[in-house]
């Protein structure tokens, strides 16, 4: 009779012992990020409150614009200066960049004890590791090749939703007989890209995608099927509206969300905005894979690397920061704010929509037939280096009326050699 007074007690003491502890140990947490719209609030606030739920002080270092360029300048004035944030969103090879200048910390600790290296797939793991310890912690997986579209608009237009890119330009043009801007684009690089890398999938499919924006071929970069596929990139723009350049991405969402737009090639962070704004999926906006990539699929993955600080109770707030990161509790809520799925394998899907259960099931067979991709507009696959050239050839094509696709292919050969 006595045993459940016994455990209440234990449990009560246990609690009383988990504040306090918290308590001295308390530290601060410094996290660098460019989660500024309203689905990305949503989702970092998920974040704050977990760090703050432990008793640690989060002290926010938003660098607004999407893509994350901007963040990265002030981080590398920041680390340089010898003041470097606990953490920050770091992903792909940057990782490796950022560790071999000797400043990001080692937290195997807290992933040895956390089993991470049973909880990711080795793919991602590796990314996170830097001769062989973990120095970063992943968030999420974005699948980036989407077709985001308003129903209304689409139903106003007569037009059906595009799986290939010729029923997109169809879609397209009946959007635009019908009064609506057809494509919602904001014209900043890494928006440009983003929308070239989703063309070069689904025009050219993943091997050509590998060849030429991983491996960086030049015989594939200055080939046939890239000409087609800058062609047909070019061909978007038509679609676009006069006040594109430099919107920002939510933006360009918000247009579809309102109906002014009828379609946005994006990521599914473009997702976090419509749910942010109160509209459902399937009903109020539709997912689709972007024209021609169904069997395919560009991912991004959100990490935040750590970075050697002084002071130990922050570091048990970096700590616990990490562990808090890959807790099932907040793959869960976070992902669902954010657009994207749970990287943490073994994850219950039931409270995720459609889309996400999309991407996650693509994921996993992709990862298998060998299509799974990474983004080069999302720091993913080359070094940042190269990808600021290429992303620049894409962008001053993009802008420049008289540039042919062939010049931009020799552009591009030269831009894949900058390190
Ligand atoms: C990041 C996302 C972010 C998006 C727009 C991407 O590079 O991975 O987390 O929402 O940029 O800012």
């Amino acid at each position: 009779m006595n045993t459940p007074n016994i455990r209440i007690s234990a449990r009560a003491i246990g609690l009383a012992c988990l504040l306090a502890c918290a308590g001295a140990q308390a530290g601060e947490v410094e996290v660098l990020h460019w989660w500024t719209s309203g689905g990305e609030a949503k989702a970092a606030n998920a974040l704050k409150a977990t760090m703050q739920a432990k008793g640690h002080t989060w002290k926010d270092f938003a660098v607004a614009g999407g893509g994350g360029d901007s963040a990265m300048t002030v981080l590398k004035s920041r680390v340089v200066s010898g003041n470097a944030p606990a953490a920050a969103q770091i992903k792909g090879p940057s990782i490796q960049e950022w560790a071999r200048e000797g400043v990001l910390a080692n937290i195997d600790g807290v992933a040895k004890a956390e089993k991470w290296d049973e909880l990711l797939p080795k793919a991602v793991s590796d990314v996170m590791k830097y001769k062989g310890n973990y120095v970063a912690v992943p968030v999420n997986v974005h699948r980036v090749n989407w077709l985001w579209a308003n129903p209304e608009a689409f139903k106003k237009a007569g037009a059906k939703l595009p799986a290939s890119w010729d029923e997109f330009f169809t879609a397209a043009e009946a959007l635009k007989k019908a009064g609506i801007i057809p494509v919602a684009h904001g014209g900043q690089n890494w928006q440009d890209f983003t929308t070239f890398e989703s063309v070069a999938l689904g025009v050219g499919g993943a091997d050509f995608y590998k060849k030429a924006l991983v491996q960086l071929d030049p015989a594939t970069l200055s080939g046939p099927t890239m000409e087609k596929v800058l062609a047909t990139f070019k061909r978007v723009k038509d679609y676009t509206d006069k006040n594109a350049n430099g919107r920002d991405w939510n933006l360009a969402t918000a247009m579809v969300i309102k109906g002014e737009a009828g379609m946005q090639l994006m990521g599914d962070w473009a997702k976090g905005e419509f749910v942010a704004a109160g509209k459902v999926p399937g009903k109020d906006f539709v997912c689709v894979a972007a024209p021609g990539t169904a069997q395919a699929f560009t991912f991004n993955i959100d990490s935040f690397a750590m970075f050697k600080i002084k002071n130990d109770a922050n570091v048990k707030a970096q700590n616990d920061l990490a562990a808090a990161i890959m807790a099932p509790e907040f793959q869960e809520v976070f992902n669902l704010n954010k657009g994207s799925i749970p990287v943490r394998l073994g994850m219950k899907m039931d409270k995720f929509d459609d889309c996400a259960k999309l991407s996650a099931k693509d994921f996993v067979d992709d990862a298998k037939s060998g299509t799974l991709v990474p983004s080069i507009a999302h720091g993913m696959a080359v070094p940042s280096a190269t990808e600021g050239a290429i992303k620049d050839v894409v962008s001053q094509f993009w802008n420049t009326d008289k540039m042919s696709a062939k010049d931009a292919q020799a552009k591009l050969v030269a831009a894949a050699k900058a390190k």
